[in-house]
């Protein structure tokens, strides 16, 4: 009898929860004693990723929400290089000052992604043989952008992605011509260009040994440099099951050592097969109905696994809520997140915390709980 109720209880607060999932309104209604944003006021900034239709409050729904339940945005794409400056002597802020407005409006924080990165870059960059035109783009785009920006957003992701796996410098177009001191050069430009900004150096699997051992020595020799750099974004594409939870506390305490706060800032944590680890966006795999198996939904098995995974990693970052500056979701919903076409197109991904219909699921509830409900968070020491 004992042990029915014991195996019966844990069904029932899934239900419970499932269903609090389904009655929560997700309008501006979404009470704000009641949001991310409000639960987590004291500890860390709560951001969401915004693609080009939320920027322009064409959504209504994402339009309420995001305000309600965020306190910081990165634009998903309309601040890379490609969109912002995309020719030689043409730049293009139309969508970056909105998001900039959009921030100003609602009093969120804007994250600038990102100045330096390899990818989504301009084909007239991406072609170019010449280092002194490579210098000249470098500096240029830095300081146009940066400067526009100053004072209008909070912080800039200013190198993107520089690292391989094994902790050296990646091979791209900017170590090839500008050799490895761009990193440090980068910073230098935008810290003149930029002085109301911080500045922030972003990547995925810095929580790893080897590729954490490169960014420590990325940002100590900016540190050497007299330069500054006020914090390291761990992207944080994870997949349910598998979350790297010590790797993730080691990192945070060795990042931090360094005197820079530490901020997840592109976290997802996702539930469909793949068979690397990482965010490499140029790598792609062939579509197989083998890779997509939850097109009519998800189980509710891998759905709780997902909520205690949430729930766990968001334990963690309160531990540590001195040395975390900002934990950033890579979109808003499930159906908008990139997860959906990278890096098999066309599949059914789940891993937000909100539903394709804006509705919050179970691990938005774990997530808010470790706030809300009392002693929540002393109760399981991690
Ligand atoms: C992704 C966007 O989400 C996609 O829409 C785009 O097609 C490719 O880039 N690391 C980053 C982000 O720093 O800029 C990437 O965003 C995801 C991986």
């Amino acid at each position: 009898m004992f042990k029915k109720i014991f195996l019966a209880f844990p069904i029932f607060v899934a239900v419970f929860l499932t269903s609090c999932a389904s009655s929560k309104k997700t309008t501006a209604s979404s009470s704000a004693a009641n949001s991310l944003k409000e639960a987590y006021k004291n500890d860390f900034l709560i951001g969401a990723a915004l693609n080009a239709q939320q920027i322009e409050e064409k959504d209504a729904q994402a339009a309420a929400l995001i305000p309600a339940e965020f306190s910081a945005i990165t634009p998903e794409n309309i601040m890379k290089a490609e969109v912002i400056h995309p020719e030689w002597n043409r730049y293009n802020f139309d969508l970056a000052d909105k998001i900039a407005d959009y921030g100003k409006k609602h009093n969120i924080k804007v994250n600038g992604h990102t100045l330096i990165w390899h990818s989504q870059l301009p084909a007239y960059i991406r072609t170019m043989k010449d280092a002194d035109s490579v210098k000249q783009y470098f500096t240029n785009h830095i300081n146009t952008v940066a400067s526009h920006f100053d004072g209008k957003i909070y912080s800039w992701d200013v190198v993107n992605e520089a690292l391989e796996e094994d902790g050296s410098m990646r091979k791209s177009i900017f170590l090839n011509k500008l050799g490895e001191d761009f990193v440090t050069e980068a910073f230098r430009l935008v810290q003149k260009a930029a002085p109301n900004t911080e500045l922030y150096y972003n990547d995925y699997n810095i929580e790893q040994p080897n590729k954490r051992a490169g960014a420590i020595t990325l940002i100590k020799k900016i540190q050497a440099a007299g330069v500054r750099i006020d914090g390291i974004g761990i992207q944080g594409h994870w997949h349910v099951g598998t979350v790297p939870f010590k790797e993730i506390e080691q990192s945070i305490i060795e990042f931090s050592a360094l005197g820079v706060k530490v901020m997840f800032t592109e976290l997802d944590l996702e539930v469909l097969p793949r068979n690397f680890q990482g965010a490499d966006v140029n790598q792609r795999v062939a579509s197989n109905p083998a890779l997509n198996p939850y097109v009519n939904g998800l189980p509710d098995s891998v759905m709780q696994q997902q909520a205690s995974d949430y729930e766990n990693l968001f334990r963690l970052f309160l531990k540590y809520k001195d040395k975390v500056g900002r934990v950033t979701f890579w979109g808003v919903n499930d159906g908008q997140s990139w997860l959906n076409n990278w890096p098999v197109r066309g599949r059914t991904n789940y891993p937000l915390l909100f539903d394709r219909e804006f509705k919050p699921k179970l691990a938005y509830y774990k997530v808010l709980e470790l706030k809300t409900k009392k002693n929540a968070e002393q109760q399981k020491p991690f």
